[in-house]
């Protein structure tokens, strides 16, 4: 049996731990975070987040063998094992500000896991980091004068938030890096030996600490790479009568690309592909590689492209004004399935909207709560509304902004007949029956397709 501890319960933090429990019965799982509110939620019925599967996964091995608890010190002195899931945001001051990640919250978690610590233990990088911030690490916890020694070794998580639970329980592929010494190996066999209670040994893969520290950068950085260039044939598609929808299954049938994450959108959100991208740029720039920073930086710039380019489209088909006009967005979170709304381009979209003196209002089945406090700022000017048919009454347009499949559900001719006219579809994640639409009487603009009017000229 080993105690097992992971410091921040975040949207990876208790997750994971919650599948490491239920593989792992054998061992202890303790999550700590400094967050009070949070804990509570996580020891309630009432989880701090939505995702699917995952109320069945905690409530399964909760105080069994998975315990959360604000003990943070006592909890670090009993651990064998501590993986370390603290938020790693873009750093907003100094050297780096904008771009280099804010390794404040780690770097005091290093140190108070030195301080509280009268045991050698395995501290394991599960937030996503810079590479070599496993050699700070472990100059911090092994120049002590306690005789302890640390091995510190990188398990990036590969999660995506909505599907997070059967990412972790059939994952692609986990990856362990660690040191080439004895002791680095030793420490590295004991994590591969809790995944493989439940994934197969060949989805293991064992690296070099600096390679699994860059490998999780650089997924991100693919996958975000792959939306940008998507999402920049898209606007080529709105000037040409292509449709991006069959230029993506053209090109994605070729199994060198591959058909995945090749859908147009408004732009990608959540909380971490713009983050690691600047990450990744400004490691660029520090190496002194100019143009390798340049050509990933382009995929963030583009992905801003894409939501201003969106906002300015709704704009001018609505005749250069959208004062004073109710809009109904529907969608807050940044993708469907989660109730997280970091990053996500339908709050960008919002923002812009007001500032256009729109009447914004919003429905998501998830993530009400979440844009209510993002949007706090801006709260007297907002309508936050569960239900989709009250949000369209009297509106001049729609606005999809997030891809839940329930939206692609609705009564949209009962939904015309409610709306202003000339009623306004803007589909920024193509999930609707855009010829349907068009023939019930919206005039319907898509990402990458041409324009569906009612307007002769
Ligand atoms: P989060 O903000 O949801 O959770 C981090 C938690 O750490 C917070 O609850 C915070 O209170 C806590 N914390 C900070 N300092 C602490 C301390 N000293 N002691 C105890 N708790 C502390 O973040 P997240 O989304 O779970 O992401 C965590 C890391 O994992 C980031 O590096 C992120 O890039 C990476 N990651 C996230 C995802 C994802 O889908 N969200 C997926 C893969 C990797
Ligand atoms: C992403 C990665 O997919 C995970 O592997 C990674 O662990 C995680 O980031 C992380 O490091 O935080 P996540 O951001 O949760 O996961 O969700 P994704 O499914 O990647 O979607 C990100 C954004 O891209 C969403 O806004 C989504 O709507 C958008 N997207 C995705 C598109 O616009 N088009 C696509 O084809 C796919």
């Amino acid at each position: 049996m080993a105690n097992i501890l992971c410091i921040g319960a975040g949207y990876v933090g208790g997750p994971t731990m919650a599948v490491i429990a239920k593989h792992c019965p054998q061992h202890r799982m303790v999550v700590v975070d400094i967050d009070a509110d949070r804990i509570a939620a996580w020891q309630s019925n009432h989880l701090p987040i939505y995702e699917p599967g995952l109320d069945e996964i905690v409530f399964e091995s909760r105080n069994k063998n998975l315990f959360f608890s604000t003990e943070v010190d006592r909890h670090i002195a009993e651990a064998d094992i501590i993986f370390v899931s603290v938020n790693t945001p873009t750093k907003t001051f100094g050297q780096g500000a904008g771009k280099a990640a804010d390794l404040q919250y780690w770097e005091k978690t290093a140190r108070q896991i030195l301080k509280n610590s009268s045991s050698s233990k395995i501290v394991i990088e599960k937030s996503t980091l810079p590479v070599r911030t496993a050699e700070a690490m472990e100059r911090i916890l092994n120049f002590n004068d306690k005789g302890l020694y640390f091995d510190v070794v990188s398990n990036p998580e590969f999660l995506a938030e909505g599907t997070a639970i059967r990412d972790m329980q059939n994952p692609d592929r986990v990856l362990i890096g660690g040191r080439e010494t004895a002791s680095g190996q030793t420490a590295v066999q004991t994590i591969v030996d809790i995944y493989a209670q439940w994934v197969p040994e060949e989805r293991i893969i064992t690296t070099n600490l600096w390679s699994s520290e860059l490998s999780k950068l650089a997924a991100n950085a693919f996958l975000a790479q792959r939306i940008s260039s998507i999402n920049a044939l898209a606007n080529l598609c709105e000037r040409t009568e292509a449709d991006v929808t069959e230029v993506a299954h053209a090109i994605g049938t070729d199994s060198r690309i591959g058909s995945k994450f090749l859908q147009a959108s408004v732009g990608f959100g959540g909380s971490c592909f713009k983050k690691d991208i600047l990450n990744l740029v400004y490691l660029c720039e520090h190496y002194g590689l100019t143009e390798v920073a340049g050509y990933w930086e382009q995929v963030v710039k583009m992905n801003q492209y894409q939501k201003d380019n969106f906002v300015s489209k709704m704009v001018t088909a609505m005749f250069n004004s959208v004062a004073g006009k109710r809009i109904a967005i529907f969608g807050a979170a940044f993708k469907a399935n989660t109730s997280d709304i970091r990053e996500s381009p339908a709050l960008d979209v919002c923002r812009a909207l007001l500032e256009e003196r729109a009447e914004v209002v919003i429905v998501d089945p998830h993530a009400l709560d979440n844009a209510r406090i993002s949007l706090s700022d801006v709260a007297e000017r907002v309508t936050f509304e569960p239900d989709p048919y009250v949000a369209v009454q009297d509106a001049h347009a729609i606005a999809i902004l997030t891809e839940w499949p329930q939206f692609a559900e609705l009564d949209y001719q009962a939904i015309h007949k409610t709306m202003i006219r000339p009623a306004f579809i803007f589909d920024g994640r193509n999930i609707l029956d855009h010829r349907k639409l068009y023939q019930i009487g919206f005039n319907v603009y898509a990402i990458g397709k041409p324009p569906r009017t009612h307007f002769t000229s």
